[in-house]
């Protein structure tokens, strides 16, 4: 496999990054995630915003522009003929030559990496059975929408919860549902309304988010953007999450307590349906 670093395509092995970098001393990085589908990728406009986005809020100024930033991507995905999967780009404030928390001088390079994953995205096993959730506390610092590689508590909760035989953690804050590990949470009310927590500091604006939103928007569902709780998480007719590597995957159990009918729902498949096709 062929990564990109520093303006190099290389292969795996000979990839490198210094033990100085900030992002590695750090976690003094942002980072994107973008779905490759029949070779083409999926939202790029939105996740190039969104990465503008945590660098404007973290003071990073990049060397690269859109338009390079796009072309490395194709070449990428070309060079290692990704037909379906991910691709992931990190940009961290680069190597200071030393370890130290203030920032260093502005001109330092960032370093930027890319790489590809293969990946079957599609055919999903956990949108046909629809994923088990348990719930934790959201134990986050406070800027969770910028993008940053600060990804222990998520990976320790999606830990957490494959040890009591589910899928996914949900976040909670002062009792109302954040997002999950690593997607945003809906719930379908009794009247059919999709429940989604509304864009603060408090989550990140997911791509998938806003693109299975407008697609709700389309198909003339109600939409409520508000928090809701754990209690009307369990209660309700539906639950689902999206992101750029899920895309939109139902929820079937909530803390032990079954949703719906215990199997994916309509309204999730629908969603899921309608953004896969306008998405190729
Ligand atoms: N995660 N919320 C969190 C905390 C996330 O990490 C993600 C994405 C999302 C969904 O955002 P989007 O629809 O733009 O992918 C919401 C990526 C996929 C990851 O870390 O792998």
């Amino acid at each position: 496999r062929q990564v990109y670093v520093n303006g190099r395509y290389l292969p795996e092995g000979e990839a490198t990054v210094s033990v100085f970098d900030r992002g590695f001393l750090f976690a003094d990085a942002v980072y994107e995630v973008t779905a490759v589908l029949d070779g083409k990728l999926v939202d790029f406009a939105g996740h190039l915003a969104r990465l503008r986005r945590s660098l404007k809020e973290l003071g990073m100024a990049l060397e690269l522009s859109d338009e390079e930033l796009l072309a490395i991507h194709r070449e990428l995905v070309r060079l290692n003929g990704i037909d379906e999967g991910l691709i992931y780009l990190q940009i961290t404030r680069g190597n200071a030559g030393d370890r130290d928390f203030l920032f260093p001088d502005p001109a330092t390079p960032k370093t930027v990496v890319l790489f590809t994953q293969k990946k079957k995205l599609l055919d999903s096993p956990l949108a046909a059975r629809g994923q088990r959730i348990v719930t934790v506390e959201d134990l986050r610092w406070r800027r969770c929408d910028i993008k940053t590689v600060q990804l222990l508590y998520p990976s320790m909760i999606k830990e957490l919860a494959k040890k009591q035989g589910a899928d996914d953690a949900w976040m909670v804050r002062d009792g109302l549902v954040t997002e999950g590990s690593s997607n945003n949470a809906y719930i379908v009310t009794a009247e059919g309304a999709i429940v989604t927590r509304d864009l603060s500091s408090d989550i990140l604006h997911g791509i998938t988010r806003k693109a299975v939103l407008d697609c709700a928007a389309d198909l003339e569902m109600t939409v409520e953007e508000r928090p809701f709780t754990v209690e009307e998480a369990k209660a309700a007719k539906e639950a689902f999450s999206t992101s750029a590597s899920g895309f939109v995957n139902p929820v079937v159990e909530i803390d032990g307590a079954t949703i719906g009918s215990g199997k994916p729902g309509p309204v999730a498949a629908r969603l899921r349906q309608i953004y896969l096709e306008k998405s190729r």
